[in-house]
């Protein structure tokens, strides 16, 4: 699937409002006084707002250390196989520490309860959870975020790391495709 230079796509969340919701969640979890914080973006959706974000904590005095992880739950489509498998792990042990695991969207629940439960389960301190956007429930599997950017409504959503088959990750705000 190749997505059209000429697609329309309205912008639901901009840079500007992203960037100073940034601010305010790095604000939070630096209020949090983690301990030896290990932040985890979830791969790959995440990377855009994981950078933003540390930025901003960098901005707030935290000086986390990162590590990606990559999870897959997603094909090539828009809709959920449902199954959540390890594509890429963290490298250091999480045990002990506070740990802030990073991801794109809340939907169904699956990929941040699979990723919480494994850290938890390697004796992390604690783990957080900080998504830029959450759909309405009901979700496949409850976790409950620590720190949300916005209210997503029910729409396949790309932009600001997100894609739909590989394309429109590049994005600097968070739309829809309309055409
Ligand atoms: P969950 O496991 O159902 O919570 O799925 C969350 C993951 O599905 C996110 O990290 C995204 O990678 C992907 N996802 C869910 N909704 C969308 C969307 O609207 N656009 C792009 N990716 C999405
Ligand atoms: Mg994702």
């Amino acid at each position: 699937m190749v997505i059209p230079a000429e697609t329309r796509i309205r912008v639901l969340f901009s840079a500007e409002d992203i960037a100073a919701r940034n601010r305010e969640i790095a604000a939070a979890v630096a209020a949090l006084q983690p301990v030896n914080l290990l932040v985890a973006p979830v791969l790959k959706g995440s990377f855009m707002f994981a950078a933003d974000l540390l930025r901003a904590m960098h901005a707030e005095g935290l000086a986390p250390q990162v590590e990606f992880l990559q999870l897959s739950s997603y094909g090539a489509g828009t809709a959920s196989s449902g199954q959540v498998t390890m594509v890429r792990d963290l490298e250091s042990s999480v045990a002990g520490r506070d740990v802030l695991l990073v991801d794109d969207i809340l939907e169904s629940g699956r990929t941040l309860a699979y990723a919480k439960d494994l850290l938890v389960a390697r004796g992390a301190r604690t783990v957080r959870c900080c998504v830029l956007l959450e759909k309405p429930a009901p979700r496949a599997v409850s976790v409950t975020p620590d720190f949300v950017g916005f209210s997503c409504p029910d729409v396949f959503v790309v932009g600001y790391g997100m894609d739909v088959a590989h394309s429109c990750r590049e994005l600097p705000y968070v739309g829809v495709i309309e055409s």
